[in-house]
This record gives structure tokens, C-alpha cells and sequence, in this order.
């Protein structure tokens, strides 16, 4: 198959609407990563999403939608859901609500809950408008690896497996949605994103985090969003973290480093003279910035065949939670405390 990679345009999203509407797949872009679209309504174009991101068929997928009045078919709205809603869609907010008999079993993995996200991408719902349905959609990468934040990124991991890429420049997030699961007592977050914990508590009056955000899953534990069970956002180098105060942690990584010159090191902007001319990628000056060039940096140590990355921690308050939620299982947990 030939990947065509094209700007948003009229055209582009005409040519877009008619390849979901007949089943087909359609990369796009979001304020979060790329997503990779098919009709969340066609259980074989969704069997069509899992088979091009190699991803195991047990992870559910999250239902994109142009306005509030898709979701009502689709699920069991509630008051919560509306306030929410109100609060931060269009935005980086995944609402989990029990659903309808309409989503087929394969975007739900089974589940009894459905996915739900209005995205603040003037590509994104331009093209959710067009398609006039709602649109399936995980991020655009083969499963185990980073989340696309840029066209190319799809490209690099989709060439040959789709028919169309829409080109929206980078994502501005550059992190995954918060997952709000609203099925139970108190909403839970099941995984971190830009929409922080802290802002739904004064939207929501109460807002719990799955404690698996921060800890590997334990054996046998059963894993509330099945995403956290797989290995997710893996470079190929051996990452480990290093946590505490900025000179310890400088000094540690300094140390690891020499050891191993081949090595890359993640560091928060003002930290950077800590290194002592040493190359250092640099992580921005606070969380916002890590989570946009988070994944684009690990995607390009993959490029260059990095073997081995050290990086510092967040504080995991705010969008450093998401962002030490990324690193961590990038890490698999390997952290060293100094
Ligand atoms: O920002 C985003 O959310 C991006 C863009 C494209 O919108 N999409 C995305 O999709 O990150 P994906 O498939 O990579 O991640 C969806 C996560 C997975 O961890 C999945 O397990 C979880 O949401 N999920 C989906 N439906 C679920 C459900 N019914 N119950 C529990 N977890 C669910
Ligand atoms: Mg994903």
C-alpha cells in the first residue's frame, strides 16, 4: 500500500471522510500525539487499527468526536460527564463512561465502559466533522514504541500500512490524554495527561489517581486500563532515572556517563551548567515543555541507535505526573535514588 502524507486541505479531508467512511484508516493529528483513525462503528475497520499497530487486541481504543451530542448514543451519559465536559472538551480529557449497545465490542475490548474524547485540534475536528461518525483512535505508533507527536513520526511507523497521514504539524502536548475513568464512586485517573488531577478536583470536587500510575503493575495484579498492563513508550536504549536534589542527581549522572560516554543525558533546562559542558538534551524549563519534547527526544535516540539514556525526574505534581508516568515505564522502573 501507498502512505500519502498530505497538509489538511478541503480536499485532503474529503479524500479522508470517504476512506473512513469505506472502512479504511486515516492518520490525524491531535493537541495530544497522532492518532490512527477508522470508524468506531465498523468492528472491521477496527480489527484494520489493531492489525496495523501490531497491538494486542485486549487494549481498548478511545472514541474521537466532533461534539458533545456524538457521545449520547455511544454511552451512558451523566451529570459528571456534562461538567466535565463543560469544563475541558474540546482538550486532552478521555471521559470512560458505561456504554451503549452502538460501540462494538472490539473498540471496548469487552469492556463495559467506552472511551470518550472531544480533541482541541483545529485538524482534528475538522476531519472528526467530515467523517461525520465517530472516529476509533489510538495513537499512531506501532505498539512498544513512542507516541507520534509530528507526521513524520507516522510515517516512520505506518509507511506502507495506510492509505492517507494528515499533516498537522507537531502536537502541541506532545503527551497522551488523561484517561478519567467515571464508571465508579469518585473519578479515577488511570492515566496522567495534561489535564491535571488537580484541575479536575475543583471542576469534579474529588478526583482519585489509580495508584498503578506511579508502580509497575505486581504479578497477577489485574490492570484497570488494560494500556498500563503492556510495555509502552519503550526506546530501544536502556533508559534509568535519577531522582533527588539537582547537584546529587547531576553529579550521579555525571558519573554514569563517563562511565559510558555513548550514553545521552535528559535534563531540565537550568540544571544544564550542572553538566559541566557535557552534551546534554534538554528537557525544557518546566513540565509543559518536558511533555512536548518528551517523546520526540527518545524517538530521535532510537534514530541515531543510542544505546543508553540517563534522565532526570519531575516533581510528579501537575503535568510532571504525566510526564514521570512517561519516563518511568520508558524506564520500566528503573530509578535510582541519590
Ligand atoms: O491523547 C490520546 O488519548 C491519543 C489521541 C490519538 O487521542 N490516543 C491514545 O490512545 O493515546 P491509546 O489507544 O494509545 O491509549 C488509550 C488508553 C489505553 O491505555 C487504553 O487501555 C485505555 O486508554 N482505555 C481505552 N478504553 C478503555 C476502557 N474502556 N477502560 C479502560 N481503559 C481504556
Ligand atoms: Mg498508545
Amino acid at each position: 500500500m501507498n502512505t500519502k502524507l498530505t497538509p489538511i486541505t478541503q480536499d485532503s479531508l474529503t479524500e479522508a471522510s470517504a476512506l473512513i467512511q469505506s472502512g479504511q484508516l486515516v492518520a490525524f493529528p491531535t493537541e495530544t500525539v497522532y492518532g490512527l483513525g477508522g470508524s468506531a462503528l465498523d468492528a472491521q475497520a477496527v480489527l484494520n487499527i489493531f492489525r496495523a499497530k501490531e497491538r494486542p487486541v485486549d487494549n481498548p481504543l478511545i472514541v474521537h468526536i466532533a461534539s458533545r451530542d456524538q457521545a449520547f448514543p455511544l454511552c451512558r451519559w451523566t451529570d459528571l460527564a456534562d461538567t466535565l465536559a463543560s469544563a475541558f472538551w474540546p482538550g486532552p480529557l478521555t471521559l470512560l463512561l458505561r456504554r451503549t449497545e452502538m460501540v462494538p465490542d472490539v473498540v471496548t475490548a469487552g469492556l463495559s465502559t467506552v472511551a470518550l474524547r472531544l480533541p482541541a485540534h483545529q485538524g482534528a475536528l475538522a476531519f472528526l466533522r467530515a467523517c461525520a461518525l465517530p472516529v476509533a483512535a489510538p495513537s499512531a505508533n506501532r505498539s512498544g514504541r513512542p507516541s507520534p507527536t509530528t507526521a513524520q513520526h507516522v510515517m516512520e511507523d505506518m509507511d506502507g500500512r495506510i492509505p492517507l497521514i494528515l499533516d498537522g504539524g507537531a502536537s502541541g502536548v506532545g503527551l497522551e490524554s488523561t484517561v478519567l475513568d467515571l464508571s465508579g464512586e469518585v473519578p479515577t485517573v488511570l492515566r496522567p495527561g495534561a489535564v491535571t488531577p488537580e484541575q479536575i478536583t475543583m471542576v469534579a470536587g474529588s478526583c482519585e489517581v489509580a495508584s498503578s500510575v506511579m508502580r509497575p503493575l505486581e504479578v497477577g495484579e489485574r490492570a484497570l486500563s488494560p494500556g498500563m498492563r503492556h510495555r509502552h513508550y519503550a526506546p530501544q536504549g536502556r533508559l534509568t532515572l535519577v531522582e533527588g536534589e539537582p547537584e546529587a542527581v547531576a553529579e550521579a549522572i555525571i558519573g554514569l556517563h563517563d562511565a559510558q560516554p555513548e550514553a545521552r543525558i535528559l535534563a531540565m533546562h537550568d540544571h544544564i551548567p550542572l553538566y559541566d559542558n557535557r552534551p546534554v538534551n534538554d528537557l525544557g524549563q518546566d513540565a509543559a515543555d518536558a511533555a512536548h519534547r518528551l517523546f520526540y527526544l527518545l524517538r530521535s535516540f532510537d534514530a541515531q541507535g543510542v544505546p543508553r539514556i540517563f534522565s532526570e525526574t519531575l516533581p510528579p505534581t501537575g503535568l510532571g505526573l504525566a510526564v514521570m508516568n512517561r519516563l518511568a515505564r520508558a524506564a520500566e522502573f528503573d530509578i535510582i535514588k541519590v
